[in-house]
């Protein structure tokens, strides 16, 4: 089957579902036992994580977990209540006090967040490294205590494409488990198993679910990892609501024409800040000039809605208010992946390496509106800098 028809098949079977299209939702905490001899196996098994509860096992929850597991082609998925949540337990798998955890300055930042603030305090060293810049010497930064690689790609509000097969062949030979944050490609444009990386994040809340009202994540691992990830997951809890689960579930069968859209949406608006007098740089990884471009063609199989651009000199704040406030379809707010365009101006302060950028930073979502009305508002807005 190829792709498009995947999408519309996967997590759905009219016998299981009374003839109807779509699943039923099952809510919920308590499970009937069959017998009491089975209630009786349950409560000697010694183990919370198989007790027969909603937590642990959902028909339902199955059904999706199962499509993302197909679309990624690995061998297990979890779901998380939101993206945040679901990158953090890789975090809480892999590593133990006195470890280290080799992470990806770009990384999104309440990724980073998390490790400084929450990581930090349970005695792991965590060590950033830059996406491009020193790359052929990363295999220094291993040591014995190195205990986890966690990569982005491209990198968070600077789009930098890092080289995942040259990280994944390192990591492999030092046996050490690699991670992925794979929301801005989704699994129609990266196939993180192919690359060598072991588990997958992705903020379902964006692509996957495509209509800004879920948040969800998802932790999709290789054979190797898949039995230590859904432990961790198990064990902590963490269990999305139904609506949220069906939502995801109902976003698959769109994600592709959803895709291509936004897709097109982007690269055009790209291409013409690319050019606009007032623009210094545009990172989009899909534009030639950008830097690691051959990489991201080697490895990617399309470009989504998200990208960036910096002005030529830094404006004040209150310019930027002025340029915001002419903006009539793009609208100042986190997130992305929905039908609706966005806008913000991310900070970098936070992170070891500082690339110099020659004016203030603006990230761009382009959503499912007419891409003529999506310039023209950027580019009217853009009119009253000066
Ligand atoms: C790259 C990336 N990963 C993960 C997340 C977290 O997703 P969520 O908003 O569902 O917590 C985000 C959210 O913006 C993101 O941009």
């Amino acid at each position: 089957m190829k792709i498009k028809t995947k999408l519309t098949k996967l997590g759905r079977d009219p016998k299981k579902q009374k003839g109807f299209v779509n699943p039923g939702i099952y809510k919920g905490s308590t499970m009937i036992f069959n017998s009491f001899k089975d209630y009786l196996n349950d409560i000697k098994n010694d183990d919370d994580r198989k007790t027969l509860y909603g937590i642990n096992k959902n028909p339902f929850y199955e059904q999706l977990e199962e499509v993302i597991t197909k679309l990624y082609k690995a061998k297990d998925t979890v779901i998380a209540p939101s993206g945040l949540a679901a990158l953090i337990i890789p975090f809480f798998t892999f590593l133990k006090k006195n470890d280290e955890v080799l992470i990806i300055d770009t990384v999104y930042s309440p990724t980073r967040t998390f490790c400084n603030n929450i990581l930090k305090n349970y005695g792991v060293k965590i060590k950033y490294f830059h996406p491009i810049n020193n790359i052929n010497n990363f295999e220094k930064l291993i040591n014995k205590k190195t205990k986890l690689i966690y990569l982005e790609s491209p990198g968070t509000a600077t789009f930098e494409i890092v080289d995942i097969p040259f990280i994944t062949k390192i990591a492999k030979r030092k046996k050490i488990p690699t991670v992925l944050d794979n929301t801005w490609a989704s699994p129609l444009y990266c196939d993180p198993i192919r690359l060598g990386i072991n588990v997958i994040i992705d903020a379902g809340t964006k692509y996957i679910n495509g209509h800004s009202d879920v948040l969800i994540g998802f932790v999709t691992s290789d054979k190797k990892y898949a039995k230590e990830i859904r432990i961790t997951t198990k064990t902590l809890g963490l269990c999305p609501g139904s609506e949220e689960v069906y939502l995801a579930l109902r976003g698959i069968p769109t994600l592709n024409l959803r895709m291509k859209e936004i897709e097109k949406n982007a690269l055009k608006m790209a291409k013409i800040l690319k050019t606009h007098k007032l623009v210094s740089e545009v990172y989009h990884p899909a534009l030639p000039h950008t830097e690691n471009h051959k990489i991201w063609k080697r490895d990617f199989n399309g470009s989504t809605g998200l990208f960036a651009f910096t002005l030529k000199k830094r404006f004040s704040n209150n310019s930027i208010e002025k340029f915001y406030k002419q903006l009539r379809i793009f609208k100042l707010g986190y997130s992305w992946g929905g039908f609706e365009s966005l806008i913000t101006f991310p900070p970098l302060d936070k992170r070891i390496y500082k690339d110099k950028l020659p004016g203030n930073l603006i990230r761009i979502y382009c959503g499912l509106e007419d891409s003529d009305d999506q310039i023209k508002d950027v580019t009217n807005a853009l009119k009253i800098l000066k």
